[in-house]
């Protein structure tokens, strides 16, 4: 089946491309023509997933996914969150929002940090939601060169790297992503 991935994020596409089976054919919104900036402006990661999809659904007539992701730093209130993308300020980089996280959390002694993806589906008019999330630390430094953007300074549990230090593959077996998503192929599996 056809699948759209409402993102233009090469990266996410590439992490989403190698978890889906082959029977799914992804789809990116350049594929379908799309060159909009898609609506993002609810408070949560799942009103931000959901509103995606369905800008998808409504203009495009094709079953699509969104997902959402933030960061979420205990000793932050749950910061940068639903703001991970912008945290730094409108048109900011991965390397300025890292700086701005290391900045904040200087000398402070509780580290730990979730990441947390949301990934509305709508199939038929249909909306469902999966969750993935993966808890960690946040490091003192950057560390390591591979993923984007946290990836540098966020360790997942269990782990003695940063998700920057380890490979895509070994990423993809434990990340909040890759955990919302087995879900979705476990839905689609059963249900399509
Ligand atoms: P989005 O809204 O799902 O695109 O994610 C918001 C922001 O969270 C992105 O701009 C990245 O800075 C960050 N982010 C999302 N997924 C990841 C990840 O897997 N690793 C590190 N940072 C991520």
């Amino acid at each position: 089946m056809k699948l759209v991935i409402a993102t233009n994020n090469i990266h996410k596409i590439n992490e989403i491309r190698h978890l889906l089976n082959e029977k799914i054919e992804l789809l990116s919104l350049g594929d379908i023509g799309c060159r909009a900036e898609l609506p993002e402006t609810e408070m949560t990661l799942e009103g931000n997933a959901v509103q995606k999809a369905l800008y998808i659904y409504e203009h495009f007539n094709v079953n699509c996914f969104a997902d959402d992701t933030g960061l979420e730093i205990d000793v932050l209130k749950g910061e940068p969150g639903v703001f991970s993308a912008r945290y730094a300020g409108e048109n900011c980089t991965y390397e300025d929002n890292i700086r701005k996280v290391l900045t904040a959390m200087q000398e402070k002694k509780n580290r730990s940090a979730r990441f947390k993806t949301v990934i509305a589906l709508v199939i038929n008019g249909k909306i469902e939601t999966f969750e993935g999330i993966v808890e960690g630390m946040i490091r003192d430094q950057k560390l390591g060169n591979n993923g984007f953007g946290y990836d540098p300074i966020f360790q997942p549990a269990g782990l003695e790297k940063t998700f920057a230090e380890i490979s895509l593959e070994e990423k993809n077996r434990i990340s909040h992503r890759a955990i919302a998503l087995q879900k979705l192929v476990k839905y689609l599996e059963n249900n399509v």
